[in-house]
């Protein structure tokens, strides 16, 4: 059977609303975007959101308004995709990267609290897959120390979690800054596109006017008053979400429960077929209250039980038609970070085993039942053949 490790189907729904922006003659920044800020803000209960071009920009622009620059120290993960830590490299900060729990594949707060200094100025916590971080301890690092969160929510759009011992909340309103990726594969789509949350209206308005250069007025506003004058107040980014974009995440986001639901009945399939085989492969943790947002199915190879390493057990899996991917590779690993973050053998042990042990399954909305029973035999086979 050939499963893909992603795929994407856009609905009547999706078409029609793409369409109707087309044929209404404002494809830039405009009413949708305004239109998905709104329905994105009251999902989450957050009092601000931005609709950004990326999750990329969404994070360049959170520094960029939390003041954050040269002299500063930015704390996060090796355990990540590249955008967390390039928007710290690029605003003139220094990354410092701290280990991560192995079970949840997130930022370990003990470590993060090992590497904060004078210089600390926040922290860049990353919901791997879409479980969000240990926040209450996050939180509390962040209260004692001063320090601003900002919370790379790219995978997480959809979940809530406990910030104490009665609330629960959604991911969106925790960080100071919050910052959801509505890439084509994430969650929520707007094919590319993100947005920035906060509930601090003069953060939420700078990331507003540094996502459109630093221009004081919107190009809506500028059409509709027929005001051609404008202020530059600071210079800035072009990282406005277009209309366009927005529509289709207006569309997608009025069937978010079903698409949230499907992916937490697949992680369930999954779990149902796999629990059997957790000798060989150690499933995603599942935690009383916190709803997962299930962006990715991450499982881990007890390597002591396999004749083969986790490369070779992605090579067979794709022979027998399995798309799979890897999340993530250390960024120490890369060429471009090496000198940067100037990591030590050893130093971030649990990132390194955790990566030698990842493999991605696939999980999307449009999945089959079919198709994941397809996946657990494909996997069942091969540990057949070269588990010990
Ligand atoms: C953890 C993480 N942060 C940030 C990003 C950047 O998202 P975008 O593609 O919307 O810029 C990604 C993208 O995959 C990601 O996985």
């Amino acid at each position: 059977m050939k499963v893909p490790f992603f795929r994407l189907q856009s609905s009547a729904a999706d078409i029609a609303s793409v369409k109707k922006t087309l044929a209404g003659g404002w494809l830039t920044t405009g009413e949708r975007a305004a239109e998905l800020e709104t329905l994105v803000k009251e999902r989450c209960g957050t009092k601000h959101a931005v609709a950004v071009s990326s999750a990329t920009a969404g994070l360049q622009l959170a520094l960029a308004a939390l003041d954050i620059g040269a002299g500063d120290e930015v704390i996060t993960t090796a355990f990540t995709f590249t955008a967390t830590c390039a928007a710290i490299v690029q605003c003139g900060a220094k990354p410092v990267i701290a280990d991560i729990d192995p079970v949840t594949l997130n930022l370990d707060p003990h470590c993060v609290a090992g590497k904060i200094n004078k210089r600390t100025r926040a922290i860049i916590a990353v919901d791997i897959a879409g479980l969000p971080c240990d926040y209450r301890a996050l939180l509390a690092l962040c209260r004692k120390h001063k320090l601003k969160l900002i919370c790379d929510a790219a995978h997480s759009f959809g979940a809530a979690t406990r910030v104490s011992s009665k609330r629960t909340v959604a991911i969106g309103v925790i960080g100071a800054v919050n910052v959801f990726s509505f890439y084509s594969t994430k969650n929520l789509t707007t094919a590319e596109g993100g947005m920035v949350l906060t509930q601090n209206k003069n953060i939420a308005e700078r990331v507003r006017r540094l996502s459109l250069h630093g221009i004081t007025k919107s190009a809506l506003q500028r059409n509709r008053a027929a005001d051609w004058r404008y202020d530059i107040s600071e210079i800035g980014f072009k990282a406005n979400l277009s209309d366009l974009n927005a529509a289709l995440g207006v569309s997608r986001i009025q069937r978010f429960d079903s698409l949230l639901a499907s992916r937490h009945r697949i992680a369930k399939w999954y779990l149902d077929e796999l629990r059997r085989f957790e000798e060989y492969i150690e499933l995603p943790p599942q935690f009383e209250n916190t709803n997962q947002a299930w962006h990715l199915y991450i499982v881990k190879l007890n390597l002591k039980r396999w004749k083969i390493g986790r490369d070779r057990f992605i090579k067979e899996l794709t022979k027998l038609g399995i798309g799979c991917g890897v999340h993530y590779i250390p960024l120490h690993y890369f060429s471009a970070y090496k000198d940067i973050l100037k990591i030590q053998a050893g130093e971030l042990y649990h990132t390194e085993k955790s990566y030698a042990r990842v493999v991605s399954l696939p999980l999307y909305p449009e999945l089959k039942r079919s198709e994941v029973m397809g996946v657990c035999d494909a996997i069942k086979e091969l540990v057949q053949r070269y588990g010990k």
